[in-house]
């Protein structure tokens, strides 16, 4: 029976590119609704970027441009490297939408109808000179146990204390650099404390709509079993304290879900100058995402979104925000009469060989960057598979082991059944099949279907392309037994050569229907070349049939060259050691450096006589500098986001003339530019005053 489904990916922040970690998430979904699909299940697979909020409002004024133009931008890179990667959502839409506001609004209103809505006075971090209230993220001081200087406002990056803004010493804010003053303001709360939305939260944590471990982590969270603390992790990225710890008996407190102009976002109801905060309108955004949707296509929102729908609904989330689909979301949606979640999928977070994500080591890849060397978006998408399991384990991208994996697997067992046999169906069979008899093999791997089937279903992809990778063995040790290049030579052989032949290309069309959610376009391909319509899970029975005709065999995939992944970690390096990047501030007496220390550095007048964009080169320019040698300097400096190449011709700035020279990917880097940032903007390269003269030494 054919099941309604609608699935969401967690929304990505507006504010960033999409990298290797991100794509963990997007796609697992996807391969998951391409299953789902192929087994003619009615599927909708939304997402949207998530586009408000007070880092969003603030890099845009950096850029000099409106919000709506950052995420206009950001969008059209986003869904281009989504697309990219194949992953195919049926609508991809943006939290700043109409449909969004209507939907949150909605929500917002039901809510304060139920009693749910609670406005009380707060007193919060004031920036005077900004003339805004400060997120805690944008407060800076001492930390209030340790003492390390420069902690944000939430927790301490030196001992892991966590803390309120308040309890810094000295604190500073992030974008003026002014002492914050208190000051009060009136904020709307959504009253988690009340026991409809507790008994509610209880029950549903506990009601299999989690994975084992997500249901424990909400144990801890919700109490009922002594666990009473919110860790300092757990508190990460949510801000607030939650929790009020009673040993045994954790209490929900209230959720603010307001905040003060200036902040891009929507503005709530019979309230000026009040905005909901961007945690509110994100999850709502799945809902006006898929508003979108079904204006497109006709479909019935009601149906899916009905507190009696019979349709199921599945978030894709990680572990870093369990949090907010677990306690806030369905808490909204139960209270304004829509239904909840079915169930949340949630996964662990990427690491690259073995360790966190790393922009020096050039283990911070972004989509493009990946499809700049590696290019083929479908390793990626098959090295995925096979590590996910349908858990909240992290999960681990060996880059040497992801070259071999990929050429053995994909290069050396799948596609070589077919590189092998159909040659000779072409040259000596007029590219006619013979239909394949009974063949133990085939029967064993139709048999495979349903186990198949269920572990794409489970998400455990992995146990999947085992089971699909040792029925490819056994179909390259049919080939490899039967050795039609020997059956080719001799007379008499022809039948068995094209029975052979013919067996093995179905083996290969069972192993491609197998595959195909996780190599859909590789898999389009094939069909092509078998001349076959585009397989469904249904098809596994319908075998190739006598006297069917296939395409000539072209090559369909090569090797990956360690290479390529060599070029693609330097070229990960390339945009930290070329952009200025803010010392961190080091304790009192590391902060000292003797003059001798500075006369080290060679800093010189320069004279920009070239600017140019680098191709391939996301965040430099190639600047070409006079101090006064034989021939200019060449200089990569990361200042392409803030300078058009053009103005920078004929003037003059400083560089570092004794720095080592630097092989980059794009030719030797002679030097450097000295050029200042921070979270307020920047870069801003240095100029000398009138009379200063290419070459002269700045001391
Ligand atoms: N905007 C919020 C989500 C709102 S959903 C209503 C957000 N955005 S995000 O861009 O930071 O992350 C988007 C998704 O990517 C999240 O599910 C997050 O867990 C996932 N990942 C981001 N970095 C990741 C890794 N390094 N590894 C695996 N997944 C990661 O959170
Ligand atoms: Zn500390």
């Amino acid at each position: 029976m054919s099941r309604k489904i609608l699935v969401t990916s967690a929304l990505p922040y507006a504010n960033g590119s999409i990298h290797l970690g991100h794509l963990v998430e997007y796609i697992q979904t996807d391969i998951w609704v391409r299953f789902q699909k192929m087994r003619g299940n009615e599927c909708h697979y939304v997402c949207a970027d998530d586009t408000h909020g007070t880092p969003i409002m603030l890099r845009a004024e950096s850029e000099g441009i409106t919000p709506e133009q950052l995420i206009a931008r950001v969008w059209q890179e986003h869904y281009d490297d989504f697309k990219a990667f194949h992953v195919e959502f049926d609508h991809y839409g943006s939290t700043n939408s109409d449909e969004n506001r209507v939907c949150a609004e909605t929500i917002y209103r039901r809510l304060r109808d139920a009693g749910l809505i609670a406005t009380r006075a707060i007193e919060q971090f004031y920036d005077p000179v900004k003339q805004m209230f400060l997120p805690d993220r944008f407060i800076k001081g001492e930390c209030p146990k340790c003492g390390a200087k420069d902690q944000y406002g939430d927790n301490c990056e030196a001992c892991g204390a966590a803390y309120t803004p308040t309890e810094l010493k000295n604190p500073y804010s992030a974008v003026s650099g002014a002492k914050p003053e208190m000051r009060e303001s009136e904020h709307f709360f959504f009253k988690l404390s009340d026991p409809r939305c507790q008994q509610f939260l209880r029950a549903w944590t506990r009601s299999g709509t989690l994975q084992v471990e997500a249901a424990n982590k909400m144990r801890e969270w919700l109490g009922g079993d002594g666990a009473n603390q919110t860790t300092a992790e757990d508190a990460d990225r949510v801000n607030q304290p939650l929790i009020d710890g009673i040993a045994g008996e954790n209490k929900l407190t209230d959720w603010d879900i307001s905040r003060d102009a200036p902040y891009f976002g929507f503005e709530i109801p019979d309230a000026p100058g009040k905005y909901f905060y961007v945690w509110l309108d994100a999850p709502v955004g799945y809902m006006g995402s898929f508003q979108q949707l079904c204006d497109k296509a006709g479909i019935n929102f009601d149906e899916y979104w009905n507190p009696d729908s019979s349709a199921d609904l599945y978030h894709f989330i990680g572990k870093d925000i369990l949090y907010f689909h677990a306690l806030f979301w369905p808490a909204m949606l139960e209270h304004a009469g829509f239904r909840t979640p079915t169930k949340l999928f949630v996964h662990g977070f990427l690491t690259v060989n073995g360790e966190k994500m790393s922009k020096s080591r050039g283990t911070f890849i972004t989509a493009r960057s990946y499809l700049d060397h590696v290019k083929n978006p479908e390793y990626l998408r098959y090295y995925y598979a096979a590590k996910l399991n349908g858990t909240m384990e992290d999960i681990d991208l060996n880059l040497d082991d992801f070259v071999a994996r990929v050429n053995s697997d994909l290069v050396g067992k799948y596609i070589n059944i077919a590189s092998r046999t159909a040659g000779f169906i072409s040259k000596q069979f007029g590219g006619k099949l013979r239909a394949a008899s009974e063949h133990a093999v085939i029967a064993e791997m139709r048999a495979a279907a349903d186990s198949i089937a269920e572990n794409y279903a489970n998400r455990d992809y992995g146990r999947a392309l085992r089971e699909i990778m040792a029925l490819a063995d056994k179909a390259n040790a049919c080939v490899a037994e039967a050795a039609p290049w020997d059956m080719a030579k001799q007379s008499g052989q022809e039948a068995a050569l094209h029975a052979v032949c013919s067996a093995a290309l179905e083996m290969f069309r069972l192993l491609t229907l197998y595959l195909k959610p996780v190599l859909p376009k590789l898999a389009t391909e094939i069909e092509s070349f078998l001349g076959i319509a585009p397989l469904e899970w249904k098809h596994v029975n319908d075998g190739l049939a006598d006297g069917h005709a296939i395409q000539t065999y072209q090559h369909l995939i090569t090797r990956i060259d360690p290479k390529q992944i060599t070029t693609m970690i330097e070229a990960s390096k390339e945009s930290l050691q070329a952009a200025p990047v803010p010392a961190k501030e080091k304790s009192e007496e590391e902060n000292h450096i003797s003059i001798d220390d500075f006369t080290k550095v060679d800093l010189r007048i320069a004279k920009i006589v070239n600017a140019e964009h680098v191709e391939g080169a996301e965040k430099l320019l190639r600047l070409m500098l006079d101090i006064g040698e034989e021939k200019p300097r060449q200089v990569f400096a990361g200042i392409k986001s803030a300078y058009d190449p053009q103005t920078l011709v004929g003037r003059l700035t400083v560089m570092v003339a004794n720095l080592a020279p630097r092989k980059m990917k794009f030719g030797l880097s002679e030097g450097m530019v000295l050029a200042a940032s921070d979270e307020r903007g920047g870069p801003y390269i240095l100029s000398p005053d009138t009379g200063a003269q290419p070459g002269m030494r700045v001391k």
